[in-house]
């Protein structure tokens, strides 16, 4: 029997051979590439002091391929858990100088340990992520414990907040564990995401394109809508995940934190007395519109250079967080189209499921004609944004700011699809369609028979503008709770949150639902 002093040593030596990973120099490798280690990684993320880690001694059982004469404690990935500013989370980073982080049986069932403690104790995820993808040596057994993660993804989906930092290669089936947490944080330049590589492609396609065109950070930020932030370096990326998860409640049963500030709730907001141009059809960027009506001006937007024509994004109203949906009128007039209404559905989709009110600032001029939408499915996505609004029972305040106009009147959490708080700007237009398209249909005849068809046109258009671009009919049907001056805006939206903090709404019991996928 060994003394203790010796087996202190044994147990240290282990723990040292699991920290020291693939070894210095696949380390330094990883240092030249301006990435850091998983375990720097891990400490960055969590507060100083706060990683305990789990599972350092795993172990792989593959025979095949020598790998029983190489076996490293830890198999490629750093688990545990941590504080977050004084919040409990789970984390994970994958360790590429570890059979260049991919994932076999172990590994696999170390994320999966990870996931259900988090689960069971209801606190959010953040996973980083730098593998090979799937273990080659360990086969089906790898696959096998890729499957139990994403099961284990889905089943925490609306329990848990779930984060992905991407900061090496992610490829093939591994996209998909990622693919169904809330958010995607992308490092730009190191990160690549994709099913099938550039040499695939060549060979299947012909096409060539390089690992960063394919699925770099710009791309996944700006192309495909599957990253929803792009971070400079690691240090950036997870800094990033640790603002996310202080907006966030732990888990579905709980409310977000409330965020201090001295900004008073009944500032003025003077500055969108102006903001909107008399000519109905200029633009503006409604991010100064989010700036001037949240807590300090502080807006985290969320996929800003995806569906630009939309914004949403994360900020504070009176101290709650608040997710901010916005039509943006400077891309494509605001108009929604089918990126558009994948990327708002989500969103609301996310803020419902943690109990997060949903502010949205409406101006859009409807649907964005085009075969390339409808072929492409406009009426299954923009429905997606419907069912979204429709399903959600967080607190929904909405304000028009202009143009609401045909089914994107109903779509953006009109009073209909239980709007909470409904009110409009003086500017604001509410119509089936604009005047000019209206005129053409219901005045046709009367247009061509009359002597100056041109004349005849201004006046019927402008009669249509006044009876219409405005919003006092639907004031006049309840359909808006108010009509507000731009200015005060910020302190109704904050007394009318108050209001609706303690809201109950019930739907009726049902497996699920479906939802125009
Ligand atoms: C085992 C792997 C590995 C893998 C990399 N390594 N990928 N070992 N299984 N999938 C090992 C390498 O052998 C090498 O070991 C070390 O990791 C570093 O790899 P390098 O190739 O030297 O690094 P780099 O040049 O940076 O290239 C990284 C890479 C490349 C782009 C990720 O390694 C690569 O293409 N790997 C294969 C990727 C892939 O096709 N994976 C399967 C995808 S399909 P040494 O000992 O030399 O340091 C998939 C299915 C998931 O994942 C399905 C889920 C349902």
């Amino acid at each position: 029997m060994s003394s203790t002093e010796e087996r202190l040593k044994d147990l240290r030596n282990r723990k040292a051979r699991s920290e020291a990973g693939g070894g210095q120099a696949r380390v330094d490798s990883q240092h030249n590439r301006g990435k850091m280690t998983a375990r720097e990684r891990m400490e960055l993320l969590l507060d100083e002091g706060s990683f305990q880690e789990m599972d350092s001694l795993v172990e792989h059982r593959c025979k095949d391929f020598g790998m029983d004469k190489n076996i490293i404690p830890g198999d490629g990935v750093v688990t545990g858990h941590g504080t977050i500013n004084g919040r409990e989370v789970f984390a994970f980073a994958q360790d590429f100088t570890v059979y260049g982080g991919s994932l076999g049986e172990m590994h696999g069932l170390k994320i999966c340990k990870v996931l259900d403690m988090a689960l069971k104790t209801g606190r959010p995820v953040i996973g980083m992520n730098d593998s090979g993808g799937a273990r080659i040596q360990e086969g089906v057994a790898s696959l096998g414990s890729y499957a139990e993660i994403f099961f284990r993804n889905v089943r925490s989906s609306g329990v848990i907040p779930q984060i992905s930092v991407i900061m090496g290669p992610c490829a093939g089936g591994a996209v998909y564990s990622p693919a169904i947490t809330d958010f995607v944080i992308m490092v730009d330049q190191t990160a690549h995401m994709f099913i099938t590589g550039p040499e695939v492609i060549k060979t299947v396609t012909n096409e060539e394109v390089s690992f960063e065109d394919l699925g770099g950070a710009m791309t996944h930020g700006s192309k495909s809508g599957v990253s929803h932030f792009t971070a400079g370096n690691d240090e950036e990326a997870i800094h990033l995940a640790r603002e996310l998860t202080d907006l966030f409640p732990q888990n579905n049963m709980e409310k977000p934190p409330i965020r201090k500030t001295s900004d008073p709730k009944d500032r003025k907001c003077e500055k969108l007395d102006t903001i909107i141009p008399d000519e109905t059809n200029k633009p503006y960027d409604v991010i100064d519109v989010i700036n001037e009506i949240l807590d300090d001006g502080a807006f985290l937007e969320v996929q800003a250079d995806w569906a630009k024509n939309i914004v949403i994004g994360f900020g504070h109203l009176g101290g709650n967080t608040v997710g901010v949906v916005a039509n943006q009128p400077k891309f494509l007039a605001g108009c929604l189209d089918i990126d558009a209404s994948d990327k708002a559905a989500r969103f609301v989709r996310f803020c419902d499921s943690f109990n997060i009110p949903i502010l949205t600032l409406e101006d859009v001029p409807g649907f964005l004609p085009g075969t390339s939408q409808e072929w492409g499915g406009i009426i299954r996505h923009g429905a997606k944004l419907l069912y979204a609004y429709a399903e959600a029972t967080v607190p929904l305040l909405t304000v028009i700011l202009r143009k609401a106009y045909g089914g994107a009147y109903d779509v953006m959490s009109s009073k209909h699809i239980r709007g909470d708080y409904n009110v409009a700007w003086p500017n604001a237009e509410l119509a089936v369609m604009g005047a000019e398209g209206a005129v053409e249909i219901i005045h046709r005849r009367r247009i061509a028979n009359s002597r100056n068809a041109e004349e005849e046109r201004t006046r019927l258009t402008e009669d249509f503008n006044e009876k219409f671009a405005n919003p006092y009919k639907a004031a006049s049907l309840g359909y808006l709770d108010d009509v507000i001056e731009p200015s005060e805006t910020r302190s109704k939206l904050i007394r009318s949150l108050e209001m609706l903090m303690d809201k109950e709404e019930l739907r009726p019991a049902r497996k699920h639902g479906n939802i125009p996928l």
